[in-house]
């Protein structure tokens, strides 16, 4: 019988909060297109539930790992123990983020360092983990997921965008310094998209935000996982250091 070739068939990737929302669907569509899965978040239970999706669609069991992204002990850790079993990393997608919203005048310590240690630092950590792997493969892609905010700021959200504005000038760097080791390090910018994260906002913001959306729709998890695909297929071969909006128009 012919098969049809899958766009991750034999790849092995790490992908960051996977649990739920967009990372959740990032870690289908991977399985879906034959990628090995390594799952982390911090809730085993609910990386048990997207691991048991990924196999009774047909795809490769996934490896789950639960973490905090903030822990460079247990990056470390899960990288090593990955290695035992897959012996390469080709794709690592940084998913994992909070928020912490508040005005910057009253923001507290907690609430920034929170959502920089888990957005930026823990970026950080995981890239600087699986760089070194991927640079003695010579090949590898790093997706990291900013957001529109961290390219045009928001009132509110002061720690979020400078996390997200932070991801972005992380990635332009590490593109720069891996490029000539076959390491491409791109971002995705998604605007606003129908997740557990977004849900929380009331009915008069949302309308707010749909007037800013010429697509005039909030954007779907799957959206995001479709532009992750493309950043993690061949198909993007030559592409490094970009950032890609997601956002239906919000930001030109
Ligand atoms: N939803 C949106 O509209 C939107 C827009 C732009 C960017 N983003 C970004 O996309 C990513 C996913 O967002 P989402 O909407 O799916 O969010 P979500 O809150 O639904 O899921 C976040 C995931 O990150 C994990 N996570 C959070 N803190 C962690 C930690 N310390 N250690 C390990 N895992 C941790 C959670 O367990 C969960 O799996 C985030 O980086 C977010 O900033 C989302």
């Amino acid at each position: 019988m012919h098969s049809v070739k899958k766009r991750l068939d034999g790849k092995v990737a790490i992908i960051t909060g996977a649990s739920r929302g967009i990372g959740r669907e990032i870690a289908l569509v991977f399985g879906r297109e034959g990628a090995k899965t390594i799952l982390t978040a911090r809730s085993a239970d609910a990386l048990a539930a997207v691991a048991q999706e990924i196999k009774a669609a047909g795809g490769v069991e996934p490896i789950c790992f639960s973490l905090d992204v903030k822990d460079a002990v247990k990056i470390e850790e899960l990288v090593d123990k990955s290695l035992d079993k897959t012996e390469r990393i080709d794709i690592l997608v940084n998913n994992a983020g909070v928020t912490r919203d508040g005005l910057f005048v009253r923001m507290s310590d907690e609430d920034w360092d929170e959502v920089l240690d888990t957005n930026l630092k823990g970026t950080f950590l995981f890239m600087r983990a699986v760089s070194k792997v991927m640079m003695r493969q010579r090949a590898g892609k790093i997706i990291n997921m900013a957001s529109v905010i961290g390219l045009i700021g928001n009132a509110g959200q002061a720690n979020y965008a400078a996390s997200k504005a932070g991801i972005i000038a992380l990635t332009k760097s590490v593109a720069k310094e891996l490029g000539s080791r076959n390491v491409l390090v791109n971002a995705i910018a998604p605007g606003f998209i129908e997740t557990e994260m977004t849900q929380a906002l009331g009915e008069d913001i949302k309308k707010t935000i749909l007037k800013s959306i010429p697509a005039g729709v909030l954007g779907k998890p799957s959206d995001v996982a479709q532009a992750a695909l493309f950043l993690a297929s061949d198909e993007s071969n030559f592409i490094t250091g970009q950032v890609i909006t997601v956002d239906g128009g919000m930001v030109m």
